[in-house]
């Protein structure tokens, strides 16, 4: 069995990934800091899968613990890279905690396998395209100056990515720019996990419909939507977590070389409104909303274009909002009967 390492495999898309590589095949090496996950899920993830995977606890900013992991893992197929920090808000608070752990621990890992013939998928971001000009918005648009500095760790990670390719420090790597996801694995065991009060919709919506957040305030409706309120490409999960597989088989395949990049999206955009109704209607909870000043930062629109990870990457979102919604509160329901 090929093994993947998957850096930040206890966090939320990591964790689902994990749970799609060994039903594909592959045997998954979790490195994960348990600074924005909890150890919990390393259980979880043994409830789904049947056994527990392997796991070591560091930093990847932490050379000589990279160094001697490396030793004992040397014959690793494949790199998924999620270990990251990714909150908008905080990285504008504190810019160089985002710069020193998101571009370190990418050149450290890089550094660590340079020259070696190994697949590396990067945890890439719709938030590269800004604002985009023209949507749904494809792989060719421009990439806009960073509205924070977390966008621009990700805008950054892909020109480093670049440049290792051209330099030979690595062989082949596909970057993944993940609209919006959402939603839990089915058997509601693992999902997404904030700490502290979420900063995302859809867990935010799962807290208030359980009683833990009073209400949740819809961040403006006089943008130029339909509705008002913003859109976004909502993406289960599950679905994204797969392109992460498919992205390894595309480049095991012979004629895959350097460096490629694919959106993950639906190619659907949805409102916030439409989201909260949307969760109303799959799960028959009524949400205490209200509509609330503009957040800053917030781009008014993206959607992604699929066309590309269709054809090429073989790979196209097939969950829908119901799922999305009735998994998302399926899990909330799980953690506050069983807290992690
Ligand atoms: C942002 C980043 C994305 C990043 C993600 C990580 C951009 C454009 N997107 O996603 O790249 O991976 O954070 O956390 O920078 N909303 C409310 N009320 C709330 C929370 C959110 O109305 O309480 C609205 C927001 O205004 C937005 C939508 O819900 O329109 C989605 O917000 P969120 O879940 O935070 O994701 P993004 O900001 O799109």
């Amino acid at each position: 069995m090929a093994k993947i390492v998957v850096t930040g495999g206890l966090g939320y898309i990591g964790s689902h990934t994990v749970v799609e590589l060994v039903n594909a095949g592959y045997d998954p090496i979790i490195i994960d800091d348990l600074s924005n996950s909890q150890a919990g899920i390393l259980d979880q993830l043994t409830k789904i899968i049947g056994f527990k995977p392997t796991f070591y606890q560091f930093d990847l900013c932490d050379e000589k613990k990279l160094k001697e992991f490396t030793e004992k893992e040397s014959d690793i197929e494949g790199i998924i890279h999620f270990a990251a920090f990714k909150a908008v808000g905080e990285s504008v608070q504190k810019p160089l905690k985002y710069y020193h752990n998101n571009l370190l621990s990418l050149t450290n890992l890089l550094s660590a396998y340079s020259g070696k013939d190994i697949s590396f998928v990067f945890s890439s971001s719709c938030t590269v395209y800004g604002q985009p000009d023209v949507l749904p918005v494809d792989e060719n648009a421009p990439v806009k100056p960073a509205q924070s500095p977390y966008g621009n760790t990700k805008q950054i990670a892909e020109e480093i990515l670049k440049d290792a390719i051209a330099s030979g420090d690595a062989k082949k790597v596909i970057a993944l720019r993940y609209f919006n996801p959402v939603g839990a694995h089915e058997t509601a065991l693992i999902g997404e996990l904030p700490i502290g009060v979420p900063q995302n919709l859809v867990p935010f919506i799962t807290q208030t419909a359980i009683g833990k957040r009073n209400k949740i305030t819809v961040f403006g409706d006089d943008y130029n939507t339909k509705d008002g309120s913003c859109v976004r490409d909502y993406i289960h999960v599950v679905d994204l977590a797969k392109a992460h597989v498919a992205a390894l088989k595309l480049m095991e395949s012979n004629y895959f070389a350097g460096y490629d990049v694919f959106n993950l999206g639906t190619g659907n955009g949805n409102t916030v409104l439409e989201i909260i109704i949307a969760f109303e209607n799959a799960t028959g909870v009524k949400l205490n909303y209200e509509i609330g000043p503009r957040r800053s930062g917030d781009v008014e629109q993206v959607w992604g274009d699929v066309t590309k990870s269709a054809k090429e990457l073989n790979w196209k979102a097939e969950l829908g909002i119901d799922t999305m919604m009735a998994s998302a509160w399926a899990w909330e329901q799980y953690l506050s009967k069983n807290p992690l």
